[in-house]
């Protein structure tokens, strides 16, 4: 039986698992593709560390070590940032290797050049890794835009910060204490400033869009606001009124234009990601036939994301080369989303009450913070009045208190 030979880069969480489940599921993956896999070469930084690897596989410091390996197949990328990333597997595309990436800092910004040259080599990538760690939302995307066309997606795509909202909800903890015990429990990047600011959810909402409309807004037009101005009275005043706080990476073409947001926002029961707590990851996608689906599992951890990985190893061997298979969508816009269209808001630190005037519907909660229904040219306006404002999207099904007490006096009328 033939082998296919495959070299790791990196051998930190990801790395290992991918090694331990290619030794761990030979079986398996002799049934899916008829061929042994080898480990025959690792690519790490630390020549010191301690690490559990047969003998006979090269471990180096080198790249150079490994793109000179004759007969390789294929290189999975497990390392950090864009480059060297990005470098080295340009060179495995053009060595003719099929590449298999969790990099989605460096996929972000660059998937779209690897997926080109991969085509003119007559290879593949697969980066399923990328997002949502063992949640299948590339291949689940990439089957579903065969026919449909895909309006919108919402993802919670940084189990960190999901983590963090519901310790802080469930255990009443500072936004300190969570993201200490986050770290404590390995669920942070090495650089934990990504989670929690939207940048790392930021580059996962990137690598969606290329696939779902087949380009990317520009950073400047898109809004991030990360999760650190989130209070514990704010997630104890949301719970109250059936809301909890996620950090909702969204993105929708409407009139041939892209708008993508990644902020915190509230959602009620009604709401699929609702339930949606700790470190797993949820992706919805609406489009024109299936109207709305969601994914959900867990988004990053060594097997899950080896699992993702070690699939797209399956994927990249069975098809022939990688087929760029974004396309452009038709734009469906309906109306109710339109800009002029009211939604509901939780806004805090309103100091002019003054500027609710224009608003037909507003709930005071506490002092300066309200729940409002308003359009965004509404919103626009309250910021305009008050420099701190601070503002959460309302998700789902949700009624103001005072609209309740409005639909009572018109039945008794
Ligand atoms: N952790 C997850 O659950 C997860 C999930 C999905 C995607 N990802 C992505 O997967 C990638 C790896 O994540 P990780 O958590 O496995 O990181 P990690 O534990 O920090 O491991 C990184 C590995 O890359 C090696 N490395 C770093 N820079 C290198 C360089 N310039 N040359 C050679 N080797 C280098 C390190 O070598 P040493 O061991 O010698 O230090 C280490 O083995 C990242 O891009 C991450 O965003 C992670």
């Amino acid at each position: 039986m033939s082998i296919i030979k495959v070299a790791l880069l990196g051998f930190g969480t990801v790395g290992e698992g991918v090694y331990r489940t290619i030794q761990s599921h030979q079986e398996e993956l002799r049934a899916a593709i008829g061929k042994n896999v080898e480990v025959v070469a690792i690519l790490i930084k630390n020549k010191e560390k301690k690490r559990a690897i047969d003998s006979e596989v090269l471990i180096t410091t080198d790249f150079e070590d490994i793109i000179g390996l004759p007969d390789l197949d294929v290189v999975f990328e497990a390392i950090v940032e864009k480059e060297p990333s990005f470098t080295y597997l340009k060179r495995a595309l053009l060595k003719g290797c099929h590449i298999i990436t969790a990099n989605k800092e460096m996929f972000s910004h660059h998937g779209k050049e690897l997926i080109e040259l991969a085509a003119e080599q007559q290879v593949s990538v697969g980066f399923e890794a990328t997002v949502a760690g063992g949640v299948p939302i590339i291949q689940t995307l990439q089957q579903l835009l065969k026919i449909n066309n895909v309006s919108a997606i919402q993802g919670i795509l940084n189990g960190t910060s999901n983590f963090i909202l519901t310790e802080m909800r469930e255990k009443k903890q500072t936004f300190i204490e969570a993201l200490k015990l986050a770290q404590q429990n390995g669920y942070a990047e090495a650089d934990p400033g990504n989670d929690i600011n939207g940048c790392d959810a930021y580059f996962k909402l990137m690598v969606l869009s290329g696939i779902a409309f087949g380009e990317q807004p520009e950073l400047s037009c898109v809004k991030i606001n990360g999760i650190t101005d989130i209070t514990i009275e704010q997630i104890e005043l949301a719970d109250k009124l059936g809301l909890r706080f996620k950090h909702i990476a969204s993105i929708d073409r409407k009139e041939d234009r892209l708008h993508a947001t990644v902020i915190p926002t509230l959602v009620s029961k009604a709401h699929p990601f609702y339930h949606v707590e700790g470190v797993e990851n949820a992706v919805n996608v609406r489009t024109d036939l299936i109207g709305s689906i969601t994914l959900q599992g867990p988004g990053a951890g060594m097997f899950p994301t080896a699992s993702a990985m070690v699939e797209d190893l399956v994927q990249v061997l069975q098809s022939p080369a990688t087929e760029v298979k974004s396309r452009k969508q038709k734009t469906v816009v309906k109306k109710d989303e339109q800009t002029h269209a009211t939604s509901y808001w939780l806004v805090c630190k309103l100091k002019k009450r003054l500027s609710l005037n224009s608003i037909s519907y507003s709930d005071q909660l506490s002092e300066e913070v309200y729940a409002i229904k308003a359009s965004k040219d509404q919103l626009v306006k309250l910021y305009e009045q008050n420099a701190d404002l601070i503002t959460y999207p309302i998700l789902g099904t949700f009624e103001l208190e005072s609209e309740r007490k409005e639909a009572t006096l018109l039945l008794t009328r």
